[in-house]
């Protein structure tokens, strides 16, 4: 691949998603263009990179995108997160309801690729927030990933961190042809409304504020001014005492933000305005670190 042509293709996906490809990923985005110069049969990546000029190569812009993002992610990644959910977060939730009246708990999956993510969220809400309705949206960049999402059918090894018992209540399993086929049930598909949307593209479209945001293993694509500006966005979302799920390879620190640090990976929106203190102005910067 040529100097300009990787040169050009980087400038491309980072104005159009903020994925920061870095100097050092060419091989990568070469075998991932392969593809793409098959599906649209353009002999090389020079070509390909004068169709991308073209007017009418709008389409093949988000299939660009589709094509070099990273898609991978299974059910029940980092435990650790669904755990501080059911131990802390769902008992003051809980508790914070009784006195508020909160009609619905309402949760935002902001990457949530294939779905994995928003569906474990629904069967942990489903085991674990008895009597309470919630709703999850789910978004993603990628058009081709979203429909695979909607359709909600994983093969075996997404489901290798579920609990048997949590498969055998929550998934039908495919027979004959269908055989290792997972199907995610009805009851556990039908809180979860999925939506496109670039994350940093404008306002978000949501009028109310969300109880949690999971926006997790997105943000190591994005360098350091995108990462600060999506997180604040994050935190306008959020409800007073909301909380935000990182990846826990994504360090926030040296980040400005409004969020209390609670634990790796995991943020809090105060429930009290924040006092100004002299020389930090509203923000407080995030000293947790890691790994
Ligand atoms: C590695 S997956 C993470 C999935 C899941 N959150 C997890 O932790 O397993 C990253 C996802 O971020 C999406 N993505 C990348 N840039 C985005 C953007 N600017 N707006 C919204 N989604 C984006 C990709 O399409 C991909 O599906």
């Amino acid at each position: 691949m040529r100097d300009s042509d990787y040169q050009f293709i980087r400038e491309l996906v980072y104005k159009t998603s903020r994925i920061d490809l870095g100097p050092d990923k060419r091989e990568l985005v070469s075998s991932r263009l392969s593809k793409r110069l098959k599906a649209t049969q353009i002999a090389s990546i020079s070509e390909y990179c004068r169709f991308l000029q073209e007017e009418e190569s709008a389409e093949e812009l988000a299939n660009l995108i589709d094509a070099i993002s990273t898609n991978h992610t299974f059910f029940f990644r980092e435990h650790q997160h669904f755990d501080f959910l059911k131990d802390h977060i769902i008992p003051e939730m809980l508790q914070r309801r009784a006195k508020e009246n909160w009609p619905c708990f309402n949760v935002w999956s902001a990457a949530s690729s294939s779905g994995e993510e928003p569906y474990s969220i629904s069967i942990h809400l489903t085991e674990n927030l008895k009597g309470w309705p919630w709703r999850i949206e789910a978004t993603d960049i990628s058009h081709r990933i979203l429909q695979k999402a909607r359709v909600g059918i994983y093969r075996k090894d997404s489901l290798s961190k579920t609990a048997p018992a949590l498969i055998r209540s929550h998934f039908q399993q495919g027979f004959g042809p269908h055989e290792g086929n997972f199907r995610v049930k009805p009851h556990i598909q039908s809180p979860v409304t999925f939506r496109h949307l670039n994350l940093l593209d404008g306002a978000f479209p949501f009028k109310e504020q969300f109880h949690l945001i999971f926006c997790r293993n997105v943000m190591i694509y994005f360098d350091r001014p995108t990462q600060e500006e999506l997180v604040n966005k994050l935190a306008r979302k959020l409800g007073p005492g909301g909380y935000l799920f990182v990846g826990h390879s994504e360090s926030l620190s040296g980040i400005k933000h409004s969020l209390k640090v609670i634990k790796p990976a995991i943020f809090q929106n105060p429930l009290a305005p924040v006092a100004a203190s002299p020389g930090h102005g509203h923000t407080r910067h995030a000293h947790a670190t890691h790994t």
